[in-house]
């Protein structure tokens, strides 16, 4: 949430910051703004909505300063306008900052500035940080220090990008608990909250690590501790494949991200899954460019950092209990990852909303496996998840999209999906190669503990293989979709039920129809809905039934019919040639038949398009849905 980006060298800074803010805009897109030194003067432009409006700006005012920092705001203080908006100024005009994160005590700081004559613009809790340091410079010192005795001052997460007056030859960068990279190219530097934004420019990359100060110059960067002491870190040389942004003939990102399933799949079995007669391999790391299709979407954004699963057979057979923590859509994904594990490992697993692991006793020890699952690998809570378990003495491992991430950092076992980067503020590829993760993850833990049968792994592998054609069968039937979408497109409140592997399929359908067209949508246990929630129903609300042959049909159709006898618009999500599943319902979105374990690999594929659908029959914003961002770094 929150991007930060910065420039110096010989180019005009503001083209610079704002094709870099255009890589971060997924982090939040409420207002945007920079600050540039022009002609030894600090010179601020900020615009509250889309980068486009800063933009516009940026091109009438024409600064051509050589340096300057950047921000692209996700609200939490203050509402989104100009002036919350960042770079934030001291009184004196002369330092500018920019900010990701929180400051808890900003409310006492604020108090005491104000106290001591420092006038306040804005509601935001950012603002506070460029008055302490400008106090703190009234105290004398070196600009390094005056940052290092503001930072003492300063209680919570953040990352910082701040630029003075003083100092048109510099930036100065702080990385708290975040993510920050420091792009070094031939006489200019770059600075980013994701190193994706600064590779457009160079492949030359140093990463803040934890509680550090960057002093970045046209020359490079130094890095310094929190005391000052200064930190040596060589660069690492990321893929050099440019970040590309390309609907490819598609209408929005999510339509493009949704068809991309069938080849992420691949992509992601390829990688783990050889072949159905040998064992599941998670120690391959670095990015295999053997298995990249040429195109740059699908390209791995890692920096060949070597990545994998690292647990010995011996401490894979000791683990008792796995803990897992995640949110929204990976902590579907993750519901989904909970009961493949328990039935295909037998070892009990608990999954975690990451937020509410905050003020709770978690309960992992030596023998837990702790996994945090996060498409950004930057998700503060399930991040915070992690560390805490860490802590408690439990092995851990991520599942992510982003081998750089902070995920990857603070964790020696990784799984990285194949996803390619996802624009679309939505999940919809990512959450399928979460699934897939889990499903690999689960026959691996069983290959190595003896729980799953060769020929039962075998056969599960064999089955997960022609997953990707029925996903390209299913695309194929998109116009069908979209004519009983577009049936149920006024409505205000919509019903998602689903059992036992399909429950997490009903809820993430439910948070997909809400974010993508804001019609307000829940999603419930089958067997749940006459215990409360069939009270909202009537003629007006459609229920959604995620319908596939197994042990929970006959008792899911039940439910259905419970919803049916109280009017509800019935649609089903059902296999073709279900006679039952015709009958019962008024809508079919019919998938080619699929086992029911695997099941969550294609059924959610008509709910994506059904809200893809509505969101843009509706004129919504369906890459870039309002009061969202797509990596959520504050608590
Ligand atoms: C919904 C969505 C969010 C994310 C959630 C966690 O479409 O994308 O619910 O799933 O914010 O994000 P990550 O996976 O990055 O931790």
């Amino acid at each position: 949430m929150c991007g930060i980006v910065g420039y110096l060298g010989p180019l005009k800074a503001a083209p610079v910051l704002l094709s870099e803010l255009k890589c971060l805009e997924y982090r939040g897109y409420d207002s945007a703004g920079v600050a540039v030194i022009e002609d030894g003067r600090l010179c601020v432009m900020k615009a509250a909505g889309k980068l486009s409006n800063l933009e516009e700006i940026l091109v009438q005012k024409g600064p051509t300063a050589r340096v300057g920092i950047g921000h692209t705001r996700w609200a939490t203080h203050g509402v989104p306008n100009d002036t919350n908006a960042h770079p934030h100024i001291d009184s004196t005009g002369k330092i500018a900052v920019v900010h990701n994160g929180i400051i808890e005590n900003f409310e006492e700081l604020k108090t005491e500035l104000i106290g001591l004559g420092y006038a306040f613009n804005s509601d935001t809790d950012s603002e506070v940080i460029a008055h302490l340091i400008s106090y703190e410079l009234s105290q004398g010192g070196e600009m390094l220090d005056v940052i290092l005795r503001s930072l003492k001052r300063l209680v919570g997460a953040y990352a910082l990008g701040i630029v003075s007056q003083e100092h048109p030859d510099r930036i100065y960068a702080v990385n708290h608990h975040y993510s920050l990279s420091v792009g070094l190219g031939q006489g200019e530097s770059f600075l980013a909250s994701d190193s994706m934004a600064v590779r457009q420019y160079t492949n030359r990359v140093v990463r803040l690590e934890q509680s550090e100060v960057a002093e970045i110059t046209t020359q490079g960067v130094r890095l310094f501790n929190f005391d000052g002491l200064e930190v040596k870190r060589s660069p690492i040389a990321m893929d050099s494949s440019p970040y590309v942004i390309d609907k490819c003939g598609h209408k929005h990102f999510l339509l493009k991200e949704i068809h991309e399933q069938p080849l992420v799949l691949r992509q992601t079995l390829t990688k783990y899954l050889r072949h159905p007669n040998h064992p599941i391999d998670f120690s391959v790391g670095a990015y295999d460019p053997s298995l990249d299709d040429g195109s740059s979407e699908n390209k791995m954004v890692g920096d060949g950092t070597a990545y994998g699963v690292h647990l010995t057979d011996e401490e894979i057979k000791g683990l008792n209990h796995i803990n897992i923590f995640a949110c929204g859509t990976a902590y579907h994904a993750s519901m989904i990852g909970k009961l493949l594990i328990e039935e295909l490992v037998g070892i009990p697993v608990a999954v975690d909303i990451a937020s509410e692991i905050r003020g709770r006793k978690l309960l992992v020890n030596e023998s837990t496996l702790a996994i945090a699952c996060s498409q950004s690998g930057e998700t503060a809570d399930t991040l915070a998840a992690l560390k805490e378990a860490k802590a408690r003495g439990a092995y851990t491992m991520g599942i992510t999209n982003r081998a750089d991430s902070h995920l990857a950092q603070i964790t020696p076992n990784l799984i990285v999906t194949e996803c390619g980067i996802e624009v679309s503020v939505a999940a919809t590829k990512t959450y399928l190669a979460q699934l897939a993760s889990y499903y690999l993850l689960a026959i691996y833990l069983g290959e190595k503990r003896g729980t799953l049968p060769p020929e039962k792994a075998k056969a599960l592998k064999m089955q997960l293989n022609a997953i990707p054609t029925m996903l390209e069968q299913i695309l194929a039937r998109e116009e069908q979709y979209k004519d009983i979408s577009i049936k149920y497109a006024d409505a205000h409140d919509v019903v998602f039920i689903g059992r036992g592997v399909n429950f997490p399929t009903a809820l993430e359908g439910a948070l997909k129809l809400k974010e993508l067209s804001y019609i307000h949508a829940s999603g419930y246990a089958a067997g749940e809905l006459k215990h409360g929630p069939i009270a909202v129903l009537d003629q007006n609300v459609p229920v959604i039934t995620v319908l596939v042959p197994g042990a929970v049909y006959e008792k899911t159709l039940s439910n259905a019919q419970e919803a049916r006898a109280r009017k509800a618009k019935m649609i089903v999500v059902a296999v073709d040639g279900d006679e039952q599943a015709a009958r019962t319902f008024d809508s079919v979105l019919s998938i080619p038949p699929v086992e029911e374990i695997l099941s969550p690999l294609t059924t959610i594929v008509p709910l994506q398009l059904l809200s893809y659908f509505i969101s843009d029959y509706l004129g919504k914003d369906v890459d870039q849905p309002r009061n969202l961002a797509k990596s959520v770094t504050v608590e």
